[in-house]
């Protein structure tokens, strides 16, 4: 049976009863915070609405075409995408709510995550969905077969505690060309953004690994990178950190849609 290391007190417990998704992830080199589990699925129903079934994502999608209209490119990036699940409901609510010369300008989207082991698996362009992730999936799109295809060997994920409820699928060619997978911290990715408000940062879910000396610094770096019309978005368990509270209390960024929030000024 697996069992969790956690070598220190940790400040929540990961609810396993709602997951569809659960991996351990490793020791933090970057925020020196220990190993604990990790929950993931596709379309987490946590952002542009509260649409249980998770269609918020396409109302987001929809937002950013407009918010976007005027730039050419849009600088997409999803830090924490774990084993791709993030990165793919987004690439497939803009594909599926844009006309392909606008969701085109979003791609390709750069996914980060500090975990080895799940970027490594993110990397053999193959993943492991639920039966919940399945379902999702068909109430976003009929043509699901256009971004997941079976059969597939099974993926094996060091830490999974979930591999015996998921099925195994592959990438469809036309998905994996829009999303770059690399192992990466959050905080040198966000030092080296070159942004002229045409950037979009999904940061969701990932402030609870991290101290709040280290989400200070984010933030700040976010404050200064950002320019106005550009968008960070979060998640619902992002809910109590030091850095959401910080981001709700100033000025330069409103919240324009569920955890979605735009540079002001
Ligand atoms: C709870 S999962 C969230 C996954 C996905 N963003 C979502 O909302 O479903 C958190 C992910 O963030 C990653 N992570 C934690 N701290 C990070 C950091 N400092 N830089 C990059 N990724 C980090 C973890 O390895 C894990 O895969």
């Amino acid at each position: 049976m697996y069992s969790m290391k956690v070598s220190t007190p940790i400040s929540y417990s990961p609810n396993f009863t709602s997951c569809t998704r659960v991996y351990k992830t490793i020791f933090c080199k970057y925020t020196r915070v220990p190993a604990v589990s990790t929950f993931t699925c596709l379309f987490r129903n946590d952002i542009g609405s509260d649409d249980p079934n998770g269609k918020g994502w396409l109302e987001f999608a929809k937002f950013l075409e407009t918010n976007f209209a005027d730039k050419n490119t849009v600088n997409s990036y999803c830090l924490g995408c774990s084993d791709g699940t993030e990165v793919y409901s987004y690439s497939i609510a803009l594909k599926e709510t844009l006309s392909q010369k606008e969701a085109d300008k979003f791609f390709p989207i750069k996914a980060i995550d500090q975990d080895e082991e799940i970027i490594k698996t993110a990397l053999q362009k193959r993943i492991n969905l639920s039966y919940v992730d399945m379902e999702r999936l068909k109430l976003i799109t009929p043509y699901w077969e256009k971004y997941f295809y079976k059969p597939s060997t099974q993926v094996n994920i060091n830490g999974d505690l979930c591999t015996k409820n998921s099925v195994s699928y592959s990438i469809t060619p036309k998905m994996q060309s829009v999303v770059d997978f690399k192992q990466g911290d959050i905080l040198s990715i966000i030092r080296n953004i070159e942004d002229s408000g045409n950037t979009v940062l999904l940061c969701r879910n990932l402030f609870p690994y991290m101290t709040d000396s280290y989400q200070k610094n984010v933030l700040n770096i976010v404050i200064r990178k950002l320019k106005q019309g550009s968008i960070i978005a979060l998640g619902n368990f992002d809910k109590d950190t030091y850095f959401k509270k910080a981001l709700d209390k100033l000025d330069c960024f409103k919240e324009v849609k569920r955890n979605v929030y735009r540079k002001m000024f």
